[in-house]
């Protein structure tokens, strides 16, 4: 399958006025300013069971998670806004991933997330913006082959940082979005040089 240099860009959170797909509109709206092609996905639109060897053995990778894997193995970057949930990532995320990293229609299980480049994102009612749970998903997608942009970001107080129309409140944190965006994209760019960089904005 030809990769494209697209990003495939998610939430952790499928909550209707969840603050993390409001900070991933906005980051999504922010990468395509700077040119890049997004494909924004609801994972409530791919409902996964909990992982489970004995239904994988009887029944295989279910439907969904080969649909998500198709996505993957298409898009050259991943843009991941997740709320913290007890210090650590979604269940809905991980469980996501986990199903996402089984071997499926004669494809290798990790060739999805292998040289990915991965922009990680987290808002959180907490002060810590829920860089707990960015920390863990560091190191989730590192073992997992895909290399992760040095920079995140994590909205503390969430329940304040977007006004009534879910714009930031803050002009610093739409700076702070769009240079994290811009980073990604030159990341994505830099990881995959022979796939369509000409629409990258550096
Ligand atoms: C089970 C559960 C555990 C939580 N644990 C944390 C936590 O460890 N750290 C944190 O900052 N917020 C925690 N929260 C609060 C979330 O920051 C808050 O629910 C947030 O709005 C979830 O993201 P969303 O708005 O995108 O759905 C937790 C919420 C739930 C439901």
């Amino acid at each position: 399958m030809k990769p494209t240099n697209k990003i495939l860009a998610f939430s952790g959170s499928t909550r209707k006025a969840s603050f993390n797909v409001k900070l991933l509109n906005l980051a999504v709206a922010a990468a395509q300013e700077h040119g890049a092609q997004v494909t924004h996905i609801d994972l409530r639109e791919f409902p996964l069971p909990i992982y489970d060897g004995d239904l994988e053995a009887t029944s295989g990778v279910p439907e969904n998670a080969v649909q998500l894997r198709e996505l993957l193995l298409t898009h050259d970057g991943l843009l991941i806004a997740s709320p913290e949930y007890n210090g650590s990532v979604s269940a809905l995320l991980k469980n996501t991933l986990d199903w996402c990293s089984r071997p499926a229609n004669g494809v290798e299980g990790l060739a999805p997330f292998r040289g990915k480049a991965v922009g990680l994102m987290a808002a959180s009612l907490s002060p810590f913006g829920g860089l707990r749970g960015i920390i863990d998903l560091r190191g989730i997608m590192a073992k997992m082959g895909a290399v992760v942009l040095a920079e995140d970001v994590a909205i503390a107080s969430a329940q304040n940082a977007f006004d009534p129309t879910d714009a930031f409140v803050d002009s610093n944190t739409a700076k702070l979005v769009d240079q994290f965006t811009s980073n990604l994209i030159g990341l994505v760019a830099k990881l995959h040089p022979n796939t369509d960089a000409s629409k990258v904005e550096r």
